[in-house]
């Protein structure tokens, strides 16, 4: 496995003559790696006749230290994982200096209003952060495809609206939520849970599930309505926010549109350990 740490190493690696004609697959990940980031990884390995695959855990999109502090590493296991598909996948894993040198610091976009809902409502200057990385990542490595999941679908849904502004020549690439067994959503965050909370983590899956069979019959206030009562049922699980909205503009849903598509969003506190879902609708 090539493990590369500098953006110079990279570049003379991914030179001319090694991608003449070919096309390159980049996945970004902040690492501790599990099932769902193998997903992009397979998929972006199918897509391409390259993939770079980063690993970098960006401070400038977390706004609570702790959590940054306690974001899992393992580049061992990482690199182990990603040899699973492929040993011939380049993996990147810069410094913080590498990519920011001495200037920790986010750039700020307009992004519409699509930062400002659900994710970026709690976590400020959150969508700018990932917003920095991503476009130092696109720009540097110049690839054909980006790989990102919906579990985040409203990054996912930022990012493409990067590219547009900036004007970066690369596909962003779509791609469903991995769960595990019991239905709650792959992410390296569960590794942090007791088991016992684990398990009571899956009553998120399943109240978004049966959101979605009431969102057929009932309006967004009722299905909201519903959905928070659940939770104030549940002493184990403390939800921050539950949000249909359209998922074109992530605005919050007042009246259904038969033009348009819905998901219904959701964060949920387990001890401290945050976790977010969504689902279509
Ligand atoms: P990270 O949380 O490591 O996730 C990397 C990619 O894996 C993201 O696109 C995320 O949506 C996807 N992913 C995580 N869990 C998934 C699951 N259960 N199913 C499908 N896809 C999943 O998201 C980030 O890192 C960062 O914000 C990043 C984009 C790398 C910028 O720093």
């Amino acid at each position: 496995m090539l493990v590369i740490q500098t953006k110079k190493e990279l570049k003379d690696k991914l030179s001319a003559t090694f991608l003449k004609d070919k096309s390159l697959g980049l996945v970004p990940t902040m690492g501790a790696l599990h099932q769902g980031h193998l997903s992009l990884i397979k998929k972006a390995f199918a897509e391409n006749d390259h993939v770079v695959v980063s690993i970098f855990v960006n401070p400038t999109q977390f706004n609570n230290k702790q959590d940054l502090e306690k974001y899992p590493k393992n580049l061992e296991n990482d690199v182990q994982l990603i040899s699973t598909v492929s040993d011939k996948i380049i993996i990147y894993t810069p410094s913080v200096n590498e990519i920011y040198q001495n200037n920790i610091e986010a750039e700020v976009y307009d992004f519409n209003g699509l930062d400002t809902v659900m994710e970026g409502e709690f976590r400020d200057n959150h969508f700018n952060g990932v917003g920095t990385i991503v476009e130092e990542l696109l720009t540097s490595i110049e690839p054909n495809k980006a790989y990102f999941g919906e579990k985040d679908f409203q990054q996912l849904t930022i990012i493409k609206k990067l590219v547009k502004l900036k004007n970066i020549p690369v596909q962003i690439i779509g791609c469903p939520i991995v769960r595990e067994e019991s239905g709650l959503a792959m992410s390296s965050r569960n590794e942090r849970l007791s088991k016992d909370l684990r398990k009571e983590a899956a009553f998120i899956y399943k109240t978004l599930k049966e959101a979605k069979i009431k969102f057929g019959t009932k309006s967004a206030l009722e299905v909201t309505n519903w959905v928070v009562n659940e939770f104030k049922k549940n002493d184990k699980l403390n939800i921050e926010y539950f949000q249909i909205a359209d998922t074109e503009q992530l605005q919050p849903l007042k009246r259904k549109s038969k033009n348009k598509n819905y998901r219904a969003f959701i964060a949920v506190f387990a001890d401290d350990i945050r976790l977010i879902d969504n689902i279509a609708l």
